[in-house]
C-alpha cells in the first residue's frame, strides 16, 4: 500500500503544482459530464496503442478541441487534428470546460486540446511526462471526474522521488511551470466511491496548449 500524502502538505512541496480540491460542485461535475457526453457522441473513444510495442492502453480516449492526442504502433505520441477513426474534426471544447481553464491556468491563451480519459474496472495509467506540446509555458489542467483515483506525482525525471494522492470528483489539478514536465500518472480508480457516472468509473479530462502562440 503506498504513501498516501495529506493535501496540504503538496501545493507549497512543488512550484507550478496547484491541488483545487473539490472545486467544481456538484452541478458544474453534472454540466462537464454532460458535455463529455456530447464530445462522445460525435468523437466516440478510442484506446490508443503504445509505440513500438503496440500494446492497447487500458484507458479509453476521445478528445475536442483543434487538436487531439493519440498514439498508435508505429508513430507514437502525437497530436491530430481528425479523429483516427471517424477521419472529422475534433468537436470544440465546450464551455464549460473552458470555465475551468479561464479560472485556473493563469495563462493568457485558449487551450487547443481537451483529453478525455475514461477509466473502467482496472484501467490505470503508467507513469509519464506530458510533453507532446510545443508550448511548455502554458500549464496542463487536470479536472477529475465520478471514482477517487491514486494520483502519483514525481519529478522532472523519471527517477525522482513520487508521493501519491487520491482525485475525488471535482478535483482541479494543475500541472505549471516546474512541475510542468513532472512524470505523473494513474495507480488505481476506487470504483463504486462516485455516483456521478451512470455505470461507474473515472472521466478525466486534461486542457492543453499545444501550439506556441504566434508572436511568441
Ligand atoms: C493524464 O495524465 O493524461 C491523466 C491523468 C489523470 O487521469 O488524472
Ligand atoms: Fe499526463
Amino acid at each position: 500500500m503506498p504513501h498516501v500524502d495529506s493535501h496540504a502538505s503538496l501545493n507549497t512541496s512543488q512550484t507550478g503544482f496547484r491541488l483545487f480540491p473539490g472545486l467544481l460542485d456538484a452541478a458544474r461535475q453534472r454540466s462537464l459530464l454532460e458535455a463529455v457526453q456530447g464530445v462522445l457522441a460525435t468523437a466516440p473513444a478510442y484506446h490508443a496503442r503504445m509505440p513500438k510495442t503496440g500494446q492497447r492502453m487500458s484507458v479509453a480516449m476521445s478528445n475536442a478541441g483543434r487538436y487531439g492526442w493519440y498514439s498508435d504502433k508505429d508513430q507514437g505520441y502525437r497530436y491530430i487534428e481528425r479523429h483516427p477513426e471517424t477521419d472529422r474534426a475534433w468537436p470544440a471544447i465546450p464551455d464549460p470546460m473552458m470555465a475551468v481553464w479561464w479560472s485556473v491556468a493563469d495563462y493568457d491563451h485558449a487551450p487547443e486540446c481537451c483529453l478525455i480519459n475514461l477509466y473502467r474496472e482496472t484501467a490505470k495509467m503508467g507513469l509519464h511526462q506530458d510533453r507532446d506540446e510545443a508550448e511548455m509555458a502554458a500549464p496542463v489542467v487536470s479536472i477529475s471526474l465520478g471514482d477517487d483515483a491514486l494520483f502519483r506525482l514525481g519529478g522532472t525525471t523519471r527517477k525522482a522521488p513520487t508521493r501519491s494522492f487520491k482525485l475525488a470528483s471535482g478535483d482541479v489539478l494543475v500541472l505549471g511551470g516546474a512541475a510542468r514536465l513532472a512524470y505523473h500518472g494513474i495507480d488505481r480508480v476506487m470504483g463504486g466511491t462516485s455516483r456521478l457516472i451512470p455505470g461507474g468509473g473515472r472521466i478525466n479530462l486534461t486542457l492543453r496548449r499545444v501550439t506556441r502562440p504566434i508572436g511568441r
